[in-house]
């Protein structure tokens, strides 16, 4: 430990390194429930790619773990700590080096926050889309480490379709660039879209060419109450068949409405089985929400409402944006599901989510991304009961096999980290497992970053 601790020190300044167990241990986990973690040794936060260097070939001289982390807000456990780790965090990596209007691209250090990215692009014209729950806080590091997702990917995409190039720094503490920051590249293996997603396990992201959009107009929203989910479901594939682009197609369970409300008193319609949001940022939003209200009330909508002005849309997406911390005060404590599936089984996935929640006696609710067929349903339960926390586990896993039957996968955005590692090998099979190992070997031959996250 004091070697390791001497020789971290050696190219780092003195305030890069956190050694007070106290001030470690609020490092030691992301944001997910009943995931194991350890003890950090150390928690370096590093500023310069130098740093992060000399970090990494310390680590592989000594063969300790590395753990990388962004603002912790991950929901798999993917950026907890192991025991006599080197918490690795990024979040002082925190400058946007350039925005281009020309070639629309970001050049930024992986700290910087996906909103603060967002709100600076704007300022050029420009849009950033990807956009978590948590966008005021994330980063855009741990964005790419978890592949993440958001509202307005309905209409977007999610991250990795806008990581363009990347500079890495190898566990042995080699810097290695990969891909580009032109519009277009296909010289050798996509070895960017590799490190999207990668939890912290292949390499630690210094620099992330970034591709941006034009600005779109602001989006209205329309909400629609429906009776049931399977009619709130109908109409999301209605909406979808017609061809419509929405910017955001989003479903909240009334078991989620009602906590948002009692958290923070949004006024949202109580008596409704399934609020489903919608919006718009095209030329004439207004046109497109009529025809899409048409269409929710021909799926069996008993209100459709738009929004009025820009300022409403926003309070509506708030009130989506604060689900997960709602459903949160529900019970005791929450575990988080992810299922993505086909947007054809939206229905039967929500259908079967219920009969669930039924089987195992528990609270269940759902937000969802309706438009992307990517659900998040909610287990709420008692930690300190211990057959309903065994219930919550079962149903937990009950719903990610659900999801798999339906032809979807147990994560759409928030990865694997150590919550759903037995779940991955059940998705990718023997042979997909096999390879995904020996890839990881191939970047991380002494298996020293983010040990014991995926597989
Ligand atoms: C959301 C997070 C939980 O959709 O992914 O709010
Ligand atoms: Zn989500």
């Amino acid at each position: 430990m004091s070697d390791l601790l001497e020789r971290l020190r050696a190219g780092l300044p003195p305030e890069a390194l956190i050694t007070d167990p106290d001030v470690t241990a609020s490092y030691a986990h992301d944001m997910a429930s009943f995931c194991e973690a350890g003890t950090p040794a150390v928690v370096v936060l590093p500023r310069t790619v130098e740093q992060v260097q000399h970090v990494m070939r310390t680590a592989t001289a000594l063969r300790v773990p590395v753990v990388p982390q962004g603002a912790r807000t991950g929901l798999s456990g993917a950026a907890n700590a192991s025991d006599g780790c080197i918490v690795l965090s990024l979040v002082k990596m925190d400058r946007i080096l350039e925005i281009s209007p020309v070639d629309r691209i970001a050049v930024v250090e992986p700290g910087v926050v996906n909103a603060v990215l967002s709100r600076a692009v704007n300022e050029h014209g420009l849009y950033y889309p990807p956009d978590p729950s948590s966008w005021e806080t994330c980063t855009i590091g741990g964005n790419i480490g978890t592949a993440s997702g958001g509202l307005c990917c309905v209409k977007y995409g999610v991250t990795a379709e806008y990581v363009l190039g990347l500079e890495v720094v190898l566990a042995d503490g080699r810097l290695l660039t990969t891909g580009r920051r032109t519009a277009k590249g296909v010289a050798g293996y996509d070895l960017t879209r590799l490190f999207v997603g990668s939890e912290g396990s292949l390499g630690i992201v210094v620099k992330a060419v970034l591709a941006l959009k034009p600005q779109p107009p602001q989006q209205l929203v329309l909400a629609a109450e429906f009776p049931s989910a399977a009619t709130a479901c109908d109409a999301v594939c209605r909406i979808m068949e017609r061809g419509h682009t929405p910017s955001l197609l989003e479903l909240m369970d009334r078991t989620t409405v009602r906590a948002v409300n009692a958290m923070a008193s949004m006024g949202l319609p109580e008596t409704t089985e399934a609020l489903l949001l919608c919006a718009f940022d095209t030329p004439d939003p207004l046109a497109d929400l009529a025809a899409v209200g048409e269409l929710c009330t021909a799926a069996g909508a008993t209100e459709v409402v738009p929004a009025d002005n820009p300022a409403e849309s926003e309070l509506l997406l708030q009130a989506r944006r604060m689900s997960l911390t709602a459903l949160e005060t529900v019970k005791s404590a929450t575990m988080i599901d992810d299922v993505c599936v086909p947007r054809s089984q939206l229905g039967a996935m929500l259908a079967g989510t219920a009969a669930i929640a039924e089987e195992y006696d528990l609270t269940i609710g759902v937000c969802a991304h309706a438009g992307d067929g990517n659900t998040h349903p909610v287990v709420c339960f008692d930690h300190h009961d211990p057959d309903e926390s065994r219930r919550a586990r079962e149903s937990f896993d009950a719903i990610m096999a659900l999801g798999l039957e339906l032809g979807g996968t147990i994560t759409g955005e928030h990865g694997v980290g150590v919550l759903k590692k037995e779940w991955l090998a059940r998705e990718l099979g023997e042979t997909g497992v096999e390879l995904q190992r020996s890839v990881k070997a191939a970047f991380d031959p002494l298996g020293l970053l983010n040990p014991g996250k995926l597989f």
